[in-house]
């Protein structure tokens, strides 16, 4: 029997209940459910339109149920078709009749707008600590390895001598910007919903301020329709997780190549990786793979969630069941990825001495060259051409940087002398970058602590 029988004479089938029910994905938000109802019976009670004795019972019953939810010791069947009609259902079994009265002045359209909403007040403050965490980790390895000499690549070909800090930093900006979005987001998740009824609003005197202080919102959602109709608070968390995975998935991406035999610059910890089940060697880094991964998953939850609400007419239609699957898979899944990057970050050792030698005589060096002769007065396009012609210069002979000499020098260009070969060298060319946010360990620092001075708001 349903909560919404009255003008049934059979009923659903079989087969339209186990379509319907949402019962799975809606357990993640029993405790909001429950909260939400508390708050609503105290209200009754408070206006007058249920005797405070009844409120109070509601409470205390809301309050077994809870228990039983979370103990297991009663759980939802495939009847109760959600967490709302189950709850309400399980409450009037232990306190009769009155249980009825709970659903004075609500709907189950404005019910799951306001879970949702404490659900994801309270998810993204775990989320916001998980990118927390992965930021001070970046900063930390910053601090005890930025000052590794590595490759700075376009195209994945090697382009000019950068400190692996001015790398990290990239990362790091990134990821704080993802914390400022999802803050951001937040922020709009803080109105109250409830109330609002089917989508009209109620004739009864009740208060959704009072409803709204009480789950701890800051106010309520002002239009009854646009708070059982509207998805985009939830599209916009579920947008700036999506970025935020592809952030966290460029990241695992250079952390699968870095930590290959090729690129040998880091070592992953061992318990972020998994063996072979036929090669003995391997210790794979899966875990990051697995975040490259699930930002597909995330981009899929994005796009359902737009779709879903593309054409939707107002107010409430049942596509918007769907919602959740998504948007709660989405938040999980950034969080869990967000966790393991920085517990990858926190473990992993960088092999500080691998491009030492290497990087002494390769030609990402040439635009030393270019820039020495830029500062002699040469326009910057023909000493491109002339640290080229270097640059073939050696390739013919299958010599590297190191093999110029000043006469070769002088015979590429009369302004071109031994002088040159002092700037041939890769820790001075990534010093000389000093410009605001260039690789010079200078301006690393300088963001380290512009960073941590973000990190600690
Ligand atoms: N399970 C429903 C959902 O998640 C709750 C709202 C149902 N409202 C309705 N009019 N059938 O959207």
């Amino acid at each position: 029997m349903a909560l919404w029988d009255g003008r049934f004479s059979g009923g659903p089938s079989e087969e339209m209940l186990r379509f319907s029910e949402s019962l799975e994905v809606d357990l993640q938000m029993f405790e909001e459910d429950v909260a939400g109802s508390m708050a609503h019976a105290t209200m009754l009670g408070e206006v007058g339109l249920i005797p405070q004795e009844e409120a109070a019972a509601l409470r205390h019953g809301l309050s077994e149920v809870l228990e039983e939810l979370r103990s297991g010791a009663w759980a939802p069947s495939l009847s109760h078709e959600d967490i709302h009609m189950a709850v309400e259902s399980r409450l009037t079994e232990k306190v009769g009749a009155l249980g009825g009265k709970l659903h004075t002045a609500r709907s189950r359209n404005d019910q799951v707008a306001t879970d949702v909403r404490l659900w994801l007040k309270g998810h993204l403050a775990i989320l916001d600590q998980q990118l927390t965490r992965l930021l001070g980790a970046l900063l930390d390895r910053v601090d005890s390895d930025g000052r590794t000499l590595i490759p700075g690549f376009t195209h994945l070909q090697r382009g000019q001598p950068i400190w692996l800090g001015h790398h990290l930093l990239a990362y790091a900006w990134m990821i704080s910007r993802d914390r400022e979005r999802l803050r951001d987001a937040a922020r709009r998740q803080d109105r109250c919903p409830l109330g609002a009824g089917a989508m009209a609003g109620t004739p009864h005197p009740i208060d959704r301020h009072r409803t709204a202080e009480l789950l701890g919102f800051s106010g309520v959602v002002e239009n009854a329709m646009d708070a059982v109709a509207s998805r985009d608070h939830m599209q916009e968390v579920t947008a700036a997780c999506a970025i935020a995975m592809t952030h966290l998935s460029r990241m695992a991406e250079e952390l699968v190549m870095w930590s290959t035999r090729e690129f040998a610059l880091v070592r992953m910890g061992e318990s972020w990786t998994t063996g072979s089940s036929i090669m003995p060697q391997k210790r794979n880094p899966d875990a990051a793979e697995l975040v490259r991964g699930k930002a597909a998953r995330v981009y899929g939850d994005l796009q359902a969630l737009l779709v879903m609400t593309k054409a939707l007419p107002l107010a409430y239609n049942r596509d918007l069941q769907e919602d959740k699957a998504a948007l709660f898979d989405a938040v999980n899944t950034t969080l869990a990825s967000t966790s393991v990057m920085a517990g990858m970050w926190e473990s992993l050792t960088v092999n500080r001495a691998r491009y030492t030698s290497e990087l002494a005589g390769d030609f990402l060096l040439a635009t030393e060259i270019a820039d020495w002769l830029v500062n002699r007065g040469l326009p910057f396009r023909d000493a491109h051409r002339v640290s080229g012609k270097l640059v073939a210069w050696c390739e013919a002979r299958g010599v590297g940087f190191e093999a110029l000499t000043a006469e070769v020098l002088a015979e590429h260009h009369p302004l071109l002398d031994g002088s040159a070969l002092e700037w041939l060298d890769p820790v001075a060319a990534a010093e000389r970058r000093t410009s605001t946010g260039g690789t010079a360990w200078v301006e690393v620092s300088r963001q380290v602590l512009q960073l941590r001075e973000l990190l600690s708001l």
